[in-house]
């Protein structure tokens, strides 16, 4: 088989649709040779379009039968199309297709998993379930009837409310659903399997009242009662943030263990994998709670920002993704702890969206050209597109920004939209002039902010100049860019009237503050008010001042890692000259003061800021990087703190038990977090004395957080045999091995440690039972997660860009959109030295020169090798 040319998709090209499609009508039958869907659409010429015949959409489609108004009508059909002429100005079509849902390995569209079928339709996936025009802007009422058997599939569920069901012939039962909601094609949902359900009510600030139900494979009930908690504090927290009620009688949640994203927002519906609803104390972690508290909230959230109010077209994809990001940050920082959200946020965004502004796949949050719309479902479109949504609300404020959202959903409830549209209803409810603003939805790379300050002590004035510019833009226009700024004496107090919220619009420009007697501490972006790289000479005080006393916990976290990412930089260029760095005691002191102060700043915060910048991170700061000199230095700096506060670690270790029984609470969840720091920290001394505290806290832990965290100790330990490491590795396996969610985490504790022999660890992993290549969260877990360890995948011996190429290789076909979030792990091979990039380039080819390559796959790797 030959790979077609890809078609490049141009926003320019945009037209609406020459057909609307009121209604369809699905009657999907699951037999054993494979499933009927029998579709009803009532059609009707686009009054606004010229005349045009009818282009369906399909794909692996078995055409069965065909008509118009109950007749026969001639069709032309393609592999991926169905084409009608001469058809009346409104009729009703009628088609019957098969599909094989047993063999979908791609995961889009109707599925096989274990416990039943179940859909992904997002971006383009409905057509591969029936002929449809899949396109965002055709929104239509959906009606659907499943058939199945009853006692393999008791459970079957579609969109909106049950209707009527009852039993067939041969043990087979039918059910049908109404959704009342128009929608596009991309927020259809079905599900038939065995499943359990946990239901609960949601009564709405109006008083309607909504069942709830979660729908998880057998035997898991106990695992869902904190997404069911989550949820019900979503719809509360959207109804009090941003008086949005939940329209619907039914909102169901289902888990599947085999799902390529995290979760879908399907009205009424919800797709979630299993990763992000089933958490118990003893199998998932701290992080894992609050990160299905974000999920289901950016779901439900979802409802109104993306499904009442839908995209126009796919380059609109962060008008919902940015925008609903935002929502669950903020739900998250209100339900846990705002300091350490935003700091997470941020730490996030460094490592996967900073890379990516800076890679081959770079791109405006709202893209202008795609080949395949599943490869820009990525950080730039989510967290960029969240970041360029809290900075509108920083400029206009939150009064504004809500009256803003009112203003959208007035203009635009049930229709689908621009990101223009967006921007407008928010200018107009703030009179806040967005045209400049604009900016940062066209143009791709992160700016650069160079500061400079100047204090006159004559006329008691500081004059700070900024400067902006991006490489990566098309041309230097400047941007819009709110800077949060505040000045502080050197003794840590903040000077008053100096917090400011400065509004660089010029290339260059002076901002004076008055009134400044003492020369200044600036403080810049606060909050991280944009996301761009900031390039001011702060100096080493400097920092310290702003680490001990700034008031915003953000910029106190900030200038702990500036001053960290300074010495491990430099250090990083000792090492590879040779040389041994040598750590100034001012940092270690500054650290030593931070472990001290954990009661009055918490635990939570001083975990973040004890926690030293990662390597990807630190990476993209360097021109040419050698990742092993860059993790010496990294290692070396741990190592020297855990020597210099050795008794401040193991003094911590001892105080910080949480005593009381476990709750993901944010205050428990920051003593564990800072405790499990210290023993990350105590480990750095590798010792008979360390590997047993190491693993009596992984024996003795009642919660996976401490389990795991001790587990990841010790996995990283480097020395050739470590019986503790052994041993709690195969304790772990053996315990959970029957928990998939587990088992990837005993996955990923092994491809992501710092251990020399890691590949070889990971390519023996893949032998083994618990590997899968089905299963995307199996590969994530396994073979991403290795293709993000900076050191071990850039090997200098070019292993492991090997085997990444033929993991790539083996899975692009069966399913070509995890095989593409694989080859992303090649993003930044230009940056290393050029025995690395030469064996970088020849894996790229290997992979693109692969005969039948994926769309997927191929879009990703011309775009990295050109
Ligand atoms: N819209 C989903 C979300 O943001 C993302 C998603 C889920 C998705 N599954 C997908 C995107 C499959 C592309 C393909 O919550
Ligand atoms: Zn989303």
């Amino acid at each position: 088989m030959k790979t077609d040319t890809p078609q490049t998709i141009y926003l320019k090209d945009y037209t609406p649709p020459a057909w609307l499609v009121d209604t369809v009508d699905l009657d999907v039958s699951i037999e054993a040779d494979g499933t009927v869907v029998s579709a009803t659409q009532t059609l009707r010429r686009n009054p606004a379009v010229a005349d045009q015949p009818l282009v369906l959409d399909g794909e692996e489609l078995e055409t069965l039968a065909v008509s118009v108004d109950g007749r026969e009508h001639p069709y032309l059909a393609s592999a991926t199309s169905l084409t009608l002429n001469d058809l009346p100005a409104s009729c009703t079509l009628r088609t019957v297709v098969r599909i094989q849902p047993d063999n979908n390995t791609r995961l889009s569209g109707m599925y096989r998993s274990k416990d039943g079928y179940f859909t992904q339709c997002e971006a383009q996936g409905f057509r591969r379930i029936t002929w449809f025009m899949d396109r965002p802007d055709v929104m239509s009422t959906y009606t659907v009837t499943l058939h199945a058997d009853r006692a393999t599939f008791p459970v079957l569920l579609a969109n909106g409310n049950p209707v009527a069901s009852g039993d067939e012939a041969n043990g087979r039962h039918w059910a049908t659903w109404a959704d009342p909601f128009r929608k596009p094609a991309y927020l259809f949902a079905l599900v038939a399997g065995k499943l359990d359900v946990l239901r609960d009510t949601f009564r709405t600030a109006s008083g309607r009242e909504v069942q709830l139900a979660i729908y998880v494979e057998p035997g898991k009930l106990d695992q869902c009662p904190h997404a069911m908690a989550a949820l019900k504090k979503s719809m509360k927290w959207d109804e009090e943030r941003f008086g949005l009620e939940c329209d619907l009688d039914h909102y169901m949640i289902v888990a599947v263990g085999d799902f390529n994203m995290g979760a879908m927002e399907n009205k009424g519906l919800n797709i979630f994998n299993t990763k992000y609803v089933l958490a118990r104390p003893d199998v998932a972690t701290d992080v894992d709670f609050e990160n299905i508290d974000r999920v289901v909230a950016h779901e439900y959230f979802h409802n109104w920002t993306g499904n009442r109010v839908t995209c126009r077209d796919w380059f609109q994809l962060s008008l919902k993704e940015g925008l609903t990001v935002f929502r669950d940050q903020e739900f998250g920082a209100d339900l846990h702890n705002r300091q350490t959200a935003r700091i997470r946020e941020v730490r996030g965004l460094r490592a996967a969206q900073f890379p990516e502004d800076a890679g081959p796949m770079a791109h405006p949050i709202r893209p202008e050209s795609f080949v395949e719309i599943n490869n820009f479902y990525t950080a730039t479109v989510y967290e960029k597109g969240a970041e360029v949504i809290r900075m509108i609300q920083t400029l206009i404020g939150r009064d504004a920004f809500r009256a803003g959202m009112d203003e959208y959903f007035r203009r635009h409830d049930g229709q689908a939209v621009t990101c223009e549209d967006f921007v407008a209803a928010m200018a107009a409810a703030s009179g806040f002039d967005f045209t400049q603003f604009m900016r940062w939805y066209r143009q791709p790379g992160t700016p650069r902010i160079a500061a400079d300050g100047f204090w006159d002590a004559d006329s008691a004035s500081y004059t700070l100049t900024l400067s902006q510019s991006n490489p990566r833009a098309s041309d230097d226009a400047p941007y819009l860019i709110p800077v949060r700024v505040a000045l502080f004496a050197a003794d840590g107090r903040l000077l008053p009237g100096s917090e400011r919220l400065l509004q660089l619009s010029a290339s260059s420009q002076s901002f004076v503050f008055e009134n400044v007697a003492e020369e200044p501490v600036p403080s810049l972006l606060r909050d991280f008010s944009a996301p761009v790289y900031l390039d001011f000479d702060d100096t080493p005080e400097q920092l310290t001042v702003l680490l001990a006393h700034e008031s915003d916990p953000f910029n106190a976290w900030e200038a702990g890692q500036r001053l960290a990412t300074r010495l491990i930089l430099a250090a990083s260029t000792e090492i590879a000259a040779g040389r041994t760095p040598v750590w100034p005691a001012s940092f270690v002191d500054a650290a030593r003061q931070l472990l001290q102060s954990h009661a009055e700043r918490g635990a939570a915060f001083v975990a973040e800021a004890l926690t030293l910048p990662g390597e990807t991170t630190l990476a993209e700061l360097i021109s040419v990087v050698d990742p092993d000199a860059l993790h010496a230095a990294r290692n070396s700096l741990s190592r020297h703190l855990a020597e210099q506060l050795e008794n401040e670690f193991a003094g911590l270790y001892a105080s910080l038990t949480v005593s009381e029984a476990y709750t993901p609470s944010s205050e428990h969840a920051g003593r564990r977090a800072l405790r499990n720091l210290c023993l990350s920290y105590l480990v750095e001394f590798d010792g008979e004395a360390v590997r047993e505290l190491a693993f009596k806290q992984f024996r003795e832990a009642d919660n996976m957080t401490d389990q795991f965290a001790a587990l990841a100790a010790l996995a990283n330990i480097n020395a050739a045999d470590c019986r503790q490491r052994d041993s709690a590795l195969a304790e772990f396996y053996a315990r959970w091995q029957d928990e998939a969610l587990v088992v990837d985490k005993w996955l990923q504790v092994q491809s992501t440690s710092r251990r020399p022999d890691t590949l070889a660890t990971v390519k023996a992993l893949t032998a083994h039972p618990a590997f899968d290549l089905g299963n995307p969260n199996k590969i994530y877990a396994l073979i991403r997660a290795f293709g993000a360890n900076l050191v071990r995948f850039n090997a200098a011996d070019g292993s492991g860009y090997a085997f990444m190429a033929e993991q790539i290789l083996a899975l692009h076909d069966r399913n070509p959109q995890v095989a593409s979030r694989l080859a992303r792990c090649f993003d930044r091979w230009k940056k290393f030295d050029a025995g690395r990039q030469a064996h970088a380039q020849a894996a790229l080819r290997r992979v693109r020169d692969h005969q039948g390559l994926s769309r997927d796959v191929l879009e990703v790797v011309t775009r990295a090798l050109g």
